[in-house]
């Protein structure tokens, strides 16, 4: 399983990184205002800045609505920086730039998808990743973690290549049940991923250990 790191936060980035465990990164356009990152430019050298810290993939996201646009964006994004994948939001008009980037040889992350329907026209039209939203489903009385069964399911049935990419996992039970469902992928804030070390018998045993260690020395 991938752990990708949802966030523009270059601190955050940095930390995860150092764990080495950190497989890419995703961002959004409200993670980038999050950090203050607005206008063209700043946004697009912040992706660069990015990949210039981690070794995996990075999510940069277009924001046209119409095929033209996105194309003409996502080759410019996929033009930064070979670690670039191309986020397209699931609307018609991305479904044909999706396909438009994959018979191009670019990759790209099919994102805001809700249900198994979307996930089946992003993985026909040859997208690297999908990014079903789980904890915003959650939020809304509607089981998240079934929704990537569902995917893993059916993509399962007929082989699809495209990347089950669990996006808004929120906690680590998030993580761990994406792994137990089978997510290819899974994109939280650094908590989801540290937290996953988490555990009082730990913390207890090694402050045993480290007792016992003093008394003999
Ligand atoms: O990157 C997209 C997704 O992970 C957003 O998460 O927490 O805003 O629902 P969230």
């Amino acid at each position: 399983m991938k752990f990708f790191i949802d966030t523009a936060n270059l601190d955050q980035i940095k930390e995860a990184q150092s764990l080495g465990i950190l497989d890419g990164v995703t961002t959004n356009p409200s993670l980038m205002a999050k950090e203050g990152i607005t206008g063209r430019e700043n946004i697009l050298k912040h992706y660069v800045d990015i990949c210039n810290i981690v070794d995996g993939d990075v999510s940069a996201e277009v924001i046209s609505t119409d095929f033209e646009g996105m194309v003409k964006e996502g080759e410019e994004l996929a033009e930064l920086h070979p670690q670039i994948i191309v986020k397209v939001p699931m609307i018609l008009e991305g479904i044909k730039a999706i396909k438009h980037f994959a018979d191009n040889g670019i990759k790209t992350n099919c994102t805001l998808v809700f249900s198994v329907g979307q996930a089946i026209l992003a993985a026909k039209a040859g997208a690297t990743y999908v990014s079903p939203f789980i904890g915003r489903l959650d939020d809304i009385s509607t089981d998240g973690l079934n929704l990537i069964s569902e995917i893993r399911e059916v993509y399962d049935n007929y082989n699809f290549q495209t990347e089950i990419l669990a996006a808004s996992v929120r906690h680590t039970m998030h993580v761990i049940e994406c792994a137990k469902i089978g997510a290819d992928v899974m994109t939280g804030p650094l908590s989801s991923i540290t937290g996953l070390a988490k555990h009082p018998l730990t913390d207890i045993g090694l402050e045993k250990f480290l007792a016992d260690y003093k008394k003999g020395n």
